[in-house]
C-alpha cells in the first residue's frame, strides 16, 4: 500500500472514531458552514441535483435541503461512519437523500451529475487539490456552481508554535494559500472564481480543551512524519507548557483562517483533434 493510500485510510479512521462525538465539537465548523450557505442568498441557482463533498455528519445537506426542497441531495465523504450518523440524523421528511463512500479525488458520479457543488471545512484534507477541482469540475454541469470553504495557513498557528518548540513531528497539518487555490480553480476549468478569507479565534481555557476537541472532531494530523499513537504524557504536557505563553486575557487563543471560494463550471475546452491523419498506402493510392 503506498503511502497516500496509508494516510488516505488513516484519515478515513480517524473520522470514523469521531463521528459520534463530532457535533459535540462541531462550534467551528457549524459557524463557517453557516456563513457559506448564507453566500447561496446572493445567486439565482435553483439546482435539482446538490453534491454535499466531505458531507461529515450532514449539517451542510440538511440545510441544503430545508433551501431546496425538491433537490435530489447526495452527501459525500470518506469516512463510512461519518455518512451512518448524517443518514441517523436525517429527518423523515428527506425523501430525496443518498449517501456515497468515496474519495473527493475520485469521484465515482458521471461527469455533469450536478447543479451545484457545496464543501465545507474538508477539501484541507486532500492530497492533491488539483485532483479534487477537477473532479469537481468534471461531476458540474456547465454553468453548474462550486462553493467551498477551506482552511489557510494561519490556521492553528499557535498550536503549530508551541507543538516545534516540543519536537519536530508536526501535530498541524499544511494548509494552502488562497491565491494558489483560485488558481487551481482556474486550472480545474472553473470560471470567475470569487476568494475570501477571514480570520476566526476560537477562545479556550486550556491548551488541554483545544486538543481534545480537535480529537472529537477527528482531526488529527495525517502527514506522514507524524508521531504516531497517543502523545507520551510527558510530551503533551510540554506542549500544554509551550501553548502557554500565547494566552490573552485569561484566555487561550486557537486562531483559524478560514477560505471561501466559489466559482463557476466553465464551458469544457473540446480535446484537440488529431494533427495527422494515417492511411495504408493502397487507400493513398485510390484516392
Ligand atoms: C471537518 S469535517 C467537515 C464535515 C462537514 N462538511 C461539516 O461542515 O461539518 C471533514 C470531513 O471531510 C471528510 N473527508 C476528508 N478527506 C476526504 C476525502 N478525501 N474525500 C471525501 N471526504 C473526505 C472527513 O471524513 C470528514 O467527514
Amino acid at each position: 500500500m503506498t503511502t497516500r493510500e496509508l494516510d488516505k485510510r488513516s484519515i478515513a479512521l480517524a473520522f470514523d472514531r469521531a463521528a459520534p462525538t463530532y457535533e459535540a465539537h462541531d462550534v467551528l465548523q457549524r459557524e463557517v458552514a453557516a456563513r457559506l450557505l448564507e453566500r447561496l442568498d446572493y445567486t439565482t441557482v435553483q439546482p435539482s441535483r446538490v453534491l454535499d463533498l466531505g458531507a461529515g455528519t450532514g449539517r451542510c445537506a440538511r440545510a441544503l435541503a430545508g433551501r431546496y426542497r425538491k433537490a435530489l441531495i447526495t452527501e459525500c465523504d470518506l469516512a463510512p461512519a461519518m455518512l451512518r450518523m448524517s443518514r441517523e440524523r436525517a429527518p423523515r421528511w428527506f425523501s430525496r437523500h443518498r449517501y456515497v463512500c468515496a474519495d473527493v479525488e475520485a469521484l465515482p458520479f458521471a461527469a455533469g451529475a450536478f447543479e451545484l457543488i457545496v464543501s465545507s471545512l474538508s477539501l484541507q484534507w486532500c492530497e492533491a487539490l488539483p485532483a479534487a477541482f477537477g473532479e469537481a469540475r468534471r461531476t458540474l454541469r456547465e454553468g453548474g456552481l462550486f462553493l467551498f470553504s477551506t482552511l489557510g495557513p494561519d490556521t492553528l498557528k499557535e498550536l503549530r508554535a508551541a507543538s516545534a518548540a516540543v519536537d519536530e513531528s508536526p501535530r498541524v497539518n499544511r494548509f494552502i494559500d488562497m491565491h494558489v487555490i483560485g488558481d487551481a480553480l482556474g486550472a480545474a476549468g472553473f470560471a470567475d472564481p470569487v476568494m475570501e478569507a477571514e480570520r476566526i479565534t476560537v477562545e479556550y481555557d486550556d491548551a488541554m480543551t483545544l486538543l481534545r476537541d480537535l480529537k472529537g472532531l477527528g482531526a488529527t494530523n495525517a502527514q506522514s512524519g507524524r508521531a504516531r499513537g497517543l502523545l507520551a504524557r510527558r510530551r503533551l504536557q510540554a506542549l500544554v507548557a509551550a501553548y502557554e505563553p500565547f494566552r490573552r486575557d485569561g484566555k487561550m487563543p486557537a486562531t483559524y483562517e478560514v477560505v471561501y471560494g466559489h466559482a463557476w463550471a466553465a464551458p469544457q475546452r473540446p480535446a484537440k483533434g488529431p494533427t495527422e491523419q494515417v492511411f495504408p498506402l493502397s487507400q493513398l493510392r485510390r484516392r
